[in-house]
């Protein structure tokens, strides 16, 4: 889709693949951020990877390239991201379900987010998703400012004429007055993690986080290492957040498929075993003689192509959905595969896989748990669910 209008910059919106990789690969030296982007940008991300270009753009995205390629920096994202599940987000979370509270789940992960980037980048902790006793008043402060400012940052994208914004700035009213204070917390805060960090050089070494691999480098200056904070705060911060709303969101929808797939991929009880009392001929011609024993996988059973078609190996709850219902019984054996299925899985399969009442390994039978495992023989007498 293509935009002109008299007195303004044309533009174009593409959907197109061969585009994409045109102006992002083979003809990427054509498409730089541009001076229009970077004019608007430059009071929050300064000269940071983010908002650079050529030269300056080239050697920063080589630096973060080799540093998280990096397995002490990865070691480091991971445990701090595990730390801040289990000691934060999952007692947040319990808490809530056993008040019976209804939470806004976008706000908490919006917090995880932040916290988890604070310390990848910086190793500050803003414990914004901790108890309100834990975290300080300016590290909140912080995120709002940062959240605010990266809004009215992109409210400038919006404006029709450039000059608004501009005008705004240079009188210091309204928004753009608003934006300047904000600044002045984030940037504030930056510096003063910067400073702290310099006054304490010889413990550099022992942070893993990006500040400190980027600060070793000597030669740069305080403003490029708020540039770091604040360009990767950017970067992390509302991708991940927004990322992991989405997927709840659509767990939430469809939670029975999402559990259902989850245990035909990895069944809570990959094998199980009976043994035989009287010599016996399975279905399929198998002889099996009396007190031999018989196992059989409900983990091959939940790959196998020819039960599940050829996407046996692929993770889609939708195989449950029948017009958009959750369905156990559904068809899983599109007859176009092979051309011989009758298009229905036998119950037996589903049941092995979705599980029963769990029996204990001597054949007595276990609490019922409600996560089935494994086929009980109660469940031939049962109707299909
Ligand atoms: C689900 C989470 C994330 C998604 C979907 C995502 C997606 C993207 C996309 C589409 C780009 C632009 C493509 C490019 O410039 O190469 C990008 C750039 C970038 N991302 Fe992420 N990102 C995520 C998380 C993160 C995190 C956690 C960090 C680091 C803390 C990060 C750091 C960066 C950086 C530094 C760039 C700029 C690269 C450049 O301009 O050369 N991202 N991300």
């Amino acid at each position: 889709m293509t935009f002109r209008s008299p007195g303004q910059v044309g533009g174009v919106i593409t959907a197109n693949a061969s585009n994409v990789e045109h102006m992002l690969k083979s003809n990427f030296e054509n498409y730089p951020k541009g001076e229009r982007s970077f004019r608007m940008l430059v009071d929050f991300l300064g000269h940071g990877i983010f908002n650079s270009d050529g030269e300056e753009w080239k050697c920063q995205r080589k630096q973060a390239s080799y540093e998280f390629s990096k397995r002490s920096l990865r070691n480091f994202m991971v445990d701090t991201v595990q730390s801040e599940i289990a000691h934060r987000l999952l007692p947040l979370l319990r808490r809530a379900g056993e008040k019976g509270e209804t939470m806004d789940l976008q706000s908490v992960l919006e917090r995880f987010a932040f916290d988890s980037i604070c310390k990848v980048v910086f190793d500050e902790d803003p414990a914004c998703l901790a108890e309100d006793t834990v975290g300080d008043a300016t590290s909140s402060n912080f995120m709002r400012a940062f959240e605010e400012a990266q809004n009215l940052i992109v409210g400038r994208f919006m404006d029709a004429f450039e000059i608004t914004w501009r005008v705004k700035k240079l009188l210091d009213i309204g928004s753009e007055r608003r934006l300047r204070e904000l600044l002045a917390v984030v940037h504030g805060y930056a510096m003063q993690i910067i400073r702290g960090r310099k006054e304490k050089a010889p413990e550099l070494n022992e942070h893993h986080d990006l500040l400190s691999r980027f600060a070793s480098n000597k030669n740069k200056s305080e403003e490029f290492l708020r540039d770091i904070v604040t360009n990767y705060l950017v970067a992390g911060r509302e991708s991940t957040s927004s990322a992991l709303t989405w997927f709840f969101w659509i767990l939430s929808t469809r939670p029975d498929a999402a559990v259902t797939e989850s245990m035909r991929l990895y069944p809570p009880v990959p094998m199980d075993t009976q043994s035989c009392l009287e010599d016996d001929t399975m279905p399929d011609g198998t002889f099996v003689g009396k007190g031999w024993f018989v196992t059989y996988s409900a983990y091959a059973m939940g790959r196998l192509e020819d039960i599940w078609g050829r996407d046996c190996n692929e993770y889609k709850p939708e195989r449950w959905l029948e017009n958009g219902v959750f369905n156990p019984g559904v068809p899983c054996r599109p007859k176009d595969v092979s051309g011989e299925g009758d298009g229905v899985c036998t119950d037996e399969v589903h049941r092995s896989l979705r599980g029963g009442k769990v029996r204990d390994r001597r054949g007595g039978e276990g609490e019922d748990t409600g996560a089935r495992a494994v086929p009980h023989p109660e469940d031939e007498r049962r109707p299909a669910n």
